[in-house]
């Protein structure tokens, strides 16, 4: 079952060792806002479950070098050792100068897919049944570059950058996720109708990949087409994995995320060749933040992928069963944007019991 509802990370490799506790030590960057709530709830399920991981706190506030922002060494050396990673939300504050702390992670890392399943979940009904949507956003370029310049005052200008190099490899990796997960189908969303260059070259990359994967069929569909089909029926996308450029695929996770109840629920793995980090796709909430309201959900998913990642299958199901056995159980033991009356703490400790 869980193959089935989170496999994410099967095409990518963990060579982690255990550590002298006989543990995996994994980095945890807590993150701002809801993310010291959230945070605090997966460690308390952790211990609980006896997961054999040991947690390694992770301070990424940033700092500058040469006028960029920049991760600080102590934080890249845990990941670059522990090889994986969990992230709880970080804030991005707007207008201020410096690049967003998640871009610079996901550059610093090469982190180049970002794996986005989302499923509906069992005793949670939505106006929609049976959701099961992959989407695999290139997390590197874009426009999220950060090329962004005034050209004279009242005019800017932000670039959207495509490699053919970036490209090649999130399609080759939709490709491998495609097979691992028993999808027949790459559906390719893009908008090469209007950018002939840039998604062109991302149209283009992606008939050249496909030819080294036989036995998976490629399709091609425009970025509003999808929008309005996804929501029209998600059910078509079942047996595809969807794989677009960056800022496609953020907006249309979030709408997937909608799909199945929000987005306290989706979860999703940052994949690099070396390093991932695991990482709820929702903020860090300031509007709710602090108030023990949150719903962990989303980030003990995404620790389920993580741990399928690493091997460790039956703990993933064990926290998975458990989470969901939850959330199925009544509107007293949801939070609240799940339309439920249970704080933070609540539905930890229910989570616990559920173990
Ligand atoms: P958000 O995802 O933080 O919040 C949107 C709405 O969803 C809010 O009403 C919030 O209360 C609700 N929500 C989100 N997660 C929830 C959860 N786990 N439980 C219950 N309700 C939840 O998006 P927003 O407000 O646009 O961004 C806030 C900050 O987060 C910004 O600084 C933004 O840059 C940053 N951000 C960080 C991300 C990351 O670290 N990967 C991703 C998205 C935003």
């Amino acid at each position: 079952m869980l193959a089935q509802r989170l496999r994410a990370a099967s095409v990518a490799k963990y060579n982690g060792v255990k550590n002298a506790n006989g543990k995996y030590t994994v980095s945890f960057i807590e993150g701002d806002g809801i993310g010291i709530e959230i945070s605090k709830a997966v460690k308390q399920i952790y211990a609980a479950a006896d997961v054999p991981i040991e947690w390694e706190s992770c301070d990424v506030t940033p700092i500058l070098v040469n006028n960029q922002t920049a991760i600080p060494q102590p934080a890249i050396d845990s990941i670059n050792k522990n090889l994986v990673a969990l992230k709880g939300p970080l804030a991005t504050p707007v207008g201020k100068g410096h690049r967003s702390l998640n871009l610079t992670l996901r550059k610093t890392f090469d982190l180049f897919a970002n794996v986005r399943p989302a499923k509906s979940i069992d005793g949670y009904p939505t106006p929609y049944e049976n959701v099961d949507t992959v989407l695999i956003r290139e997390n590197t370029e874009g426009e999220y570059s950060g090329i962004e310049h005034t050209v004279v005052p009242g005019v800017v200008q932000s670039i959207k950058l495509i490699t053919k190099e970036a490209s090649e490899k999130v399609i080759r990796y939709a490709f491998q996720y495609a097979k691992s997960i028993n999808k027949p189908k790459v559906l390719v969303v893009h908008k090469a109708t209007i950018m002939k260059l840039s998604d062109g070259l991302f149209v283009e990359t992606a008939k050249e990949v496909a030819k080294e994967f036989p036995d998976v069929s490629i399709d091609f569909e425009i970025i509003d087409n999808t929008s309005l089909r996804v929501v029209s029926d998600p059910k078509q996308y079942s047996d595809v994995v969807m794989v677009m450029p960056n800022l496609y695929g953020d907006i249309m996770s979030d709408l997937a995320s909608g799909l199945i109840g929000g987005l306290g629920l989706t979860p999703s793995g940052n994949m690099g060749d070396k390093v991932s980090i695991f990482e709820a796709v929702h903020g860090s909430a300031p509007d709710i933040a602090g108030q023990n309201k949150a719903n962990p959900t989303a980030l003990l998913l995404s620790s389920c992928m993580m741990l399928q990642h690493m091997g460790l299958d039956s703990y993933a199901e064990k926290i998975q069963k458990a989470v969901l056995k939850t959330i199925a159980s009544g509107k007293e033991n949801r939070t609240g944007d799940l339309k439920g009356t249970a704080s933070t703490s609540h539905f930890t400790e229910q989570v616990i019991k559920n173990l």
